[in-house]
């Protein structure tokens, strides 16, 4: 328990307090702990082994969140909002896991509250990580909206002809994605060779390649 980033800092004591609030659990590979929309309010703490967070959709389809090592903890969130887990987590690697549960949870963050900051660290870390993903997510749908805008353009204003004059408003219009995004697909492309930038133009190098990220194969 000492190497979680949720006891980091804390006293001795506390520590103590605390191996006493945390049941130990052994779960073997492949076993399902808990699954998305389940009520359950406990949170884990890994202690050796590994655990997977994903989603699955209706169509089947599955959405993985993150691996999660020793000293990682997961299953927070219900415990603090009452609310259904928001994503499922099944074993990987033969694992023990701490569990706390809301009683122990309570009378744990009573006596120590540096305990409940670290869980916000833990939660602020987390938003971070989902910020990011979600700007990596929306630029790789816009890269390929970019795409088809050029192409498009290309095809039915210049007869497959490959050097486009139009500015980056123009294209953010015809993509559907603001300027700057336009802007920052743009050079990203450039980097990559498939389009070179002028003042007011751009040249498609390999449309190809173009087609490529349009169909969000690279
Ligand atoms: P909870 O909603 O209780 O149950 C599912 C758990 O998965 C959730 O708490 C978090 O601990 C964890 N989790 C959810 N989303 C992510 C994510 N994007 N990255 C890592 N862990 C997550």
């Amino acid at each position: 328990l000492a190497q979680t980033p949720l006891f980091r800092g804390v006293s001795e004591t506390a520590l103590q307090v605390a191996r006493e609030a945390f049941v130990a659990r052994s779960y073997p590979a492949g076993k399902l702990i808990f699954e998305a929309g389940d009520l359950g309010a406990a949170l884990y703490v890994v202690q050796s082994g590994k655990v997977r967070i994903y989603r699955t959709y209706f169509d089947g389809r599955e959405r993985m969140f993150a691996y999660l090592g020793p000293g990682e903890v997961f299953g927070e969130m219900s415990l603090l909002d009452d609310q259904p887990r928001s994503a499922s987590a099944e074993v990987v690697e033969d694992a023990v896991l701490l569990v706390l549960y809301q009683d122990g949870y309570w009378s744990l963050v009573r006596r120590y509250p540096e305990i409940l900051h670290n869980l916000a660290v833990i939660l602020a870390k987390r938003l971070r990580e989902a910020d990011l993903e979600l700007e990596v997510l929306s630029f790789e749908e816009a890269r390929g909206r970019v795409a088809y805008a050029l192409i498009k353009l290309s095809r039915q204003l210049y007869n497959g002809g490959n050097k486009l004059r139009l500015t980056h408003m123009e294209l953010a219009q015809l993509s559907g994605t603001s300027r700057e995004t336009v802007t920052r697909v743009l050079h990203a492309l450039r980097d990559e060779e498939l389009v070179k930038l002028g003042s007011g133009s751009v040249e498609l190098l390999d449309p190809t390649g173009l087609e490529e990220v349009m169909l969000g194969l690279r």
